[in-house]
């Protein structure tokens, strides 16, 4: 019964990444996977700037549904695709994968790739800090959702307590992995890299309260910043896609 349902379930997963796997439907020479992702990019990005613009004209129910749904979406979207696709990029599999010159392929194209990874991981933490902040932030004065116009400081007590909180969450997952599927150091480099990047992201947290400590500017600042780093995220992304699939494909795919 357990064996049954376990097998099934990979058996799922694996129908699920040959479809991945096989041809696109954009007629290049991309994998259905690397256009579905291209896809769901352009998607989340446009939704991301229509929601920048309601911000602009004050329409901030709608700019907080917007950002809201579709960061959750998208932070939903991507982890259960690379989930499936185990960051199976094309891109990983070294030069195998592009068809240009090495010269190229060194000297433009990993540095393109490099650079959009990058931006993936603070693109990632941007879109869980700004919905925090954007909780944080806000407040209803006759019924209209506004930004509050004054300091929103978090204090070393808070975020001990929460920094303490996390490190419990993750010591607990990696406890049950080593469970299930036995300790190595590779593993224990993740757990410890993830702590450690979260550690960062507070003291660069308590850093940017001090430069912009009201809550309104904070939220408006790095609100843009976060735009910008989409909006560059969606610009190197379709341009390896451009490179890989297009301009340079390679033999595999
Ligand atoms: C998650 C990503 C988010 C980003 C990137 C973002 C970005 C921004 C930006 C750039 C502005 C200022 C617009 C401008 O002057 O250029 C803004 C305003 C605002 N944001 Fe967000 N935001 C996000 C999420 C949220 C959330 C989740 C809420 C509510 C819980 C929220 C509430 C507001 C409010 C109330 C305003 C003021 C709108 C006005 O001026 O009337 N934001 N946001």
């Amino acid at each position: 019964m357990l064996l049954s349902k376990v097998f099934g379930r990979n058996r799922k997963k694996v129908d699920m990444s040959e479809w991945l796997r096989e041809p696109g439907f954009a007629g290049t020479h991309a994998t259905m996977g690397a256009d579905v992702s291209q896809l769901m990019a352009t998607v989340f990005t446009m939704l991301f700037v229509v929601g920048w613009i309601q911000a602009k004209k004050g329409k901030a129910d709608g700019h907080h549904w917007l950002m809201l749904g579709g960061m959750v979406a998208m932070l939903a979207f991507f982890t259960s695709y690379y989930l499936f696709r185990q960051l199976g990029v094309l891109a990983f599999e070294g030069k195998e994968g592009f068809g240009g010159s090495q010269a190229l392929y060194d000297g433009v194209f990993v540095p393109l790739l490099t650079f959009h990874i990058i931006l993936v991981v603070i693109g990632l933490i941007m879109a869980i800090y700004m919905i925090v902040l954007g909780f944080r932030a806000q407040m209803f004065a006759n019924g209209k959702r506004m930004l509050r116009n004054e300091m929103l400081q978090t204090t070393w007590k808070r975020i001990g307590i929460i920094f303490g909180s996390i490190t419990v969450i993750v010591l607990g997952l990696f406890a049950t992995r080593v469970a299930s599927a036995g300790f190595s150091l590779g593993k224990l480099s993740v757990y410890v890299g993830l702590l450690a990047l979260i550690g960062i992201v507070f003291g660069v947290e308590v850093t940017i309260q001090r430069i912009w400590p009201n809550g309104e500017r904070r939220h408006r600042v790095l609100g843009r910043f976060t735009m910008a780093v989409y909006c560059i995220l969606f610009l190197t992304g379709s341009m390896t896609y451009a490179m890989l699939y297009i301009l340079y494909p390679g033999k595999i795919g």
